[in-house]
């Protein structure tokens, strides 16, 4: 049964494949806001650390737990660790994605119905409110989350070579070279100067409790961790691979992708005399104003590129989540890839319709004073998302022997033979202290 799993043809394939998931609406949406909001270049260090030092060792971990389980999140920590109740976390981190999946394809939607828009120059004139009447409208954001949700999982059923990994292969250096030119694009503009400043110099006095943990929380979600997606994509990784690698170079372009979507759009948002704390609506209502405001022809080029790149990266982080929970019907119940993918992207897509329309008609229904959308938000990335990742990596430093770690990480000896203590150190303590007291601090605020 293991010879039929796929695998990932390349080396590069495997870096693509995870950056892909890396790289989406967490750079591009949500990390421009979160250091707008948070204080700039002070967050940007605060966010460096969490990646390398309590993100990256997680990733780690569920690659090493992926490739040596050889399978879904179930069945790999079942493997693993037969008749324990470490498959429960197997089972959580399976429904943890497609709720994860429901919320994201709702912006992913906003994403595609935004290039729509730029594309039939709806941005020229006045978009103000434009935003906000989009989706508070019952109809429109349903329609392009349901378009959405169909390309992810026209893509996953296509398979892991055929679908995910050529999808990848041809879309990721394209997001790399949009989001570049996009950058030069913004930082000629009048007045960007302070902006790319804003992202370089560092307020000290800035960092406080509630950064560090937001900071880590975006790792994490920037990252993919703690729902088994990096987990299952490792699955498909051949033994000969070597795993640091594959993570540090996710890890690397993931953090420059950020970055590069940052400046990509403070520059323009300081052009614009704009406040760099929106919030959430920074890029999908700040941004159409500063197009707006461009000369009609540089604005439209620059919105439909923009919003191209948004697409591109939502898609490429959706299949990954649909991935997780496809690989665990199809392995652990016997179910076809297309069977698995349309139950599943069927869940997605009703709960999704409530997230979408939270916004909206629903807007008074509330859980802990939050709305549908924001609130699954917050459960997924604040508590979900950095539990799983807690559990994964004592999983590796506290339940697998040392033997097997060392024996995967270094693909049986053959490769980061002398990193591994270090790597060993991050996984069993740093990791997961460091996760423990950012938990603490923030329950204690
Ligand atoms: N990392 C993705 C992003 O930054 O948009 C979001 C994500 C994808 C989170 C896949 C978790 C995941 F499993």
């Amino acid at each position: 049964m293991e010879n039929k799993r796929e695998t990932f043809g390349s080396r590069l394939s495997v870096v693509m494949a995870m950056a892909g998931s890396a790289i989406g609406l967490g750079n591009i949406w949500r990390f421009p806001y979160l250091a707008g909001q948070y204080g700039g270049a002070a967050f940007i260090l605060v966010y460096a650390l969490s990646s390398f030092v309590l993100a990256l060792p997680i990733f780690w971990a569920e690659s090493i737990i992926g490739r040596r389980g050889g399978g879904n999140t179930f069945g790999a920590l079942e493997k693993l660790a037969p008749g324990t109740r470490w498959k429960s976390l197997g089972l959580l981190t399976v429904l943890t994605p497609i709720v994860l999946l429901s919320y994201y394809s709702v912006v992913g939607g906003w994403s595609v119905d935004y290039l729509f828009k730029a594309c039939t120059l709806s941005f020229q004139g006045d978009v103000q409110g434009l935003f906000q009447r989009f989706i508070s409208s019952p109809w429109e954001p349903v329609i392009m989350h349901t378009v959405f949700l169909s390309a992810t999982a026209a893509i996953v059923i296509l398979g892991v070579k055929n679908g995910i990994e050529k999808f990848t292969k041809l879309t990721m250096p394209l997001l790399f070279v949009l989001i570049v030119a996009i950058v030069i694009f913004g930082l000629t503009l009048p007045g960007a100067r302070a902006g790319a400043e804003y992202l370089l110099k560092p307020d000290f006095s800035k960092i406080n409790a509630q950064t560090v943990a937001i900071a880590m929380g975006q790792a994490f979600f920037s990252l993919s961790l703690g729902v088994g997606t990096i987990l299952t994509y490792a699955s498909y990784v051949s033994k000969k691979e070597n795993l640091f690698i594959s993570g540090m170079g996710t890890a690397l372009s993931d953090f420059l992708f950020a970055l590069l979507a940052g400046f990509a759009v403070m520059p323009a948002v300081f052009s614009a005399g704009i406040a760099p704390h929106e919030g959430a609506g920074l890029v999908f209502d700040t941004l159409p104003y500063i197009f707006s405001r461009m000369q009609s022809w540089v604005g439209a080029v620059v919105a439909i590129l923009f919003f191209m790149t948004v697409l591109v990266a939502a898609l490429t982080s959706s299949i990954s989540l649909l991935e997780v929970g496809v690989a665990y019907l199809s392995e652990e119940k016997g179910m076809s890839r297309v069977r698995a993918t349309v139950v599943l992207g069927l869940v997605a897509w009703v709960v999704g319709i409530l997230c979408s329309l939270s916004f909206g008609p629903l807007s008074s229904f509330k859980l802990m004073g939050l709305s549908l959308f924001d609130f699954l938000d917050n459960l997924v990335a604040t508590w979900l998302m950095p539990v799983g990742g807690l559990l994964f990596v004592i999983f590796v430093g506290w339940k697998m022997s040392k033997d097997d770690v060392r024996d995967e990480f270094t693909s049986g000896g053959t490769c980061n033979v002398r990193l591994f203590n270090w790597v060993y150190f991050l996984m069993r303590y740093l990791a997961p202290v460091g996760i423990a007291v950012v938990f603490v601090t923030t329950l204690l605020n």
